[in-house]
């Protein structure tokens, strides 16, 4: 199995213009195999879903090929996948469904290393129906989410557990598996935000013990769209806010009105996209996609330790995140400058990053680094290069 940097690089046609995209957690950039599908669902003529005419029936093809490809992502069942424009409308639906059936006096628990898109949704239900929030610690010395805190926090009135596969700040991979069970054997239900572990690492939604397991498309080459992926029998249970005429059938009552569906035909391309990332490939598409994801789980790790070898050998920058198992994503400040100075310091160099909390709220809250604008975030996707990342050390370096 080898994964070829280069090839993979040619496939994405913005990559040409000379910047080093460290920008990826916030989004990564499509390859042409992705723009194409796009391209040709709208040349092909598609119409809205159920009518009597080919175009409608196209429409109706790339659903249900959309489904299909989360589903061989993530190795949820396709009449599981809901789909929807992004990870943070999907929560709020799924958080305004399952608190209809909580009660004053019930639980949830939240973490503190969330991005906020999976802490607000919950904390906001709990308040509005009298649950109670409580909170995981993340360990500031370590960025860990030790999952053994997790049975001090349940008792038999927790609902809900949401927690992170992976921090988009400090990369931290907490125990997700280790936290489900101990959950379940509590009762409660366990939705995982995956939006930034996707793009890093091998899926599966059954070996973590999600309930619920959400990410975007938009972080692992595909479009702007985001999916929710539960086993269609928990879903029969719900019954979310939707229009009459709109589908009553699982998982269709869960989206809301007309969906994108040129894009939806984007995120089966980038499925695809995925899964021939690392040659040769053999198998199904969900076997693919696990060997592929391994490849690129190992490419990023060794690019990864060049990284952060070299900015820890700077004296003038101070790194967050130290976790044991963690995706290639550094969080880090530079000595007399601030998190965005740094940020544009590294664009006049073309070196795209971001700066501030990037939404991960609490954790920069507790890491007192909130008001005083954050880190900067640099962070490695499978099309990244030792230039790179070279480029950001040189960038760095001469900020002594
Ligand atoms: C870990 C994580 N969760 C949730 C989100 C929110 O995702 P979306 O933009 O699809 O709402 C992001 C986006 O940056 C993220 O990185």
């Amino acid at each position: 199995m080898t994964f070829d940097v280069k090839r993979v690089r040619a496939a994405y046609p913005a990559l040409s213009d000379g910047y080093a995209y460290l920008d990826g957690a916030a989004g990564t950039q499509v390859p042409a195999a992705v723009i194409e599908a796009i391209a040709d669902a709208y040349r092909s003529g598609i119409g809205n879903v159920g009518g009597e005419f080919p175009a409608s029936e196209r429409s109706g093809s790339i659903v249900a090929e959309c489904r299909q490809a989360l589903a061989d992502l993530t190795g949820g069942h396709p009449d599981g996948v809901i789909l929807g424009p992004n990870m943070t409308t999907l929560t709020y639906r799924l958080a305004d469904t399952l608190s209809l059936r909580w009660a004053p006096g019930d639980e949830v628990v939240v973490s503190r290393l969330d991005h906020d898109a999976n802490v607000r949704p919950w904390v906001q239900a709990a308040a509005r129906r009298g649950a109670a929030v409580r909170w995981a610690e993340a360990d500031l010395a370590t960025t860990e989410l030790p999952a053994a805190q997790y049975a001090g926090l349940f008792s038999e009135r927790t609902r809900l557990v949401a927690v992170t596969a992976a921090s988009n700040v400090v990369g931290t991979r907490p125990d997700v598996a280790a936290i489900a069970a101990a959950a379940h054997a509590a009762g409660a239900l366990v939705y995982v935000d995956g939006v930034h572990a996707t793009p890093h690492v091998p899926v599966d939604v059954g070996a973590l013990g999600a309930d619920f397991y959400a990410t975007s498309a938009y972080k692992w080459s595909g479009p702007h769209i985001g999916t929710v992926v539960a086993e269609p029998a928990l879903l029969e249970t719900l019954q979310p806010d939707k229009l009459a005429p709109a589908p009553a059938g699982v998982p269709g009552r869960f989206e809301r009105g007309t969906a994108a569906f040129a894009d939806l035909a984007g995120v089966a391309a980038a499925v695809e996209h995925l899964a021939a990332l690392a040659r040769p490939a053999a198998g199904s598409r969900r076997d693919r996609v696990l060997t592929s994801m391994a490849a690129v789980e190992e490419y990023e790790t060794l690019l990864f330790a060049r990284m952060l070898d070299g900015l820890a050998a700077m004296e003038h920058v101070t790194l967050y995140g130290r976790a044991a198992r963690r995706t290639p994503t550094a969080f880090f400040t530079v000595a007399g400058q601030t998190p965005r100075q740094v940020a544009r310091h590294l664009a006049a160099r073309q070196v795209n990053v971001w700066n501030g909390d990037n939404y991960a709220w609490e954790l920069a809250g507790v890491l007192g680094i909130r008001d005083s604008g954050g880190a900067v975030r640099a962070g490695l996707v499978h099309y990244n290069d030792e230039a790179d990342v070279d480029r950001l050390l040189a960038a760095v370096a001469v900020l002594a």
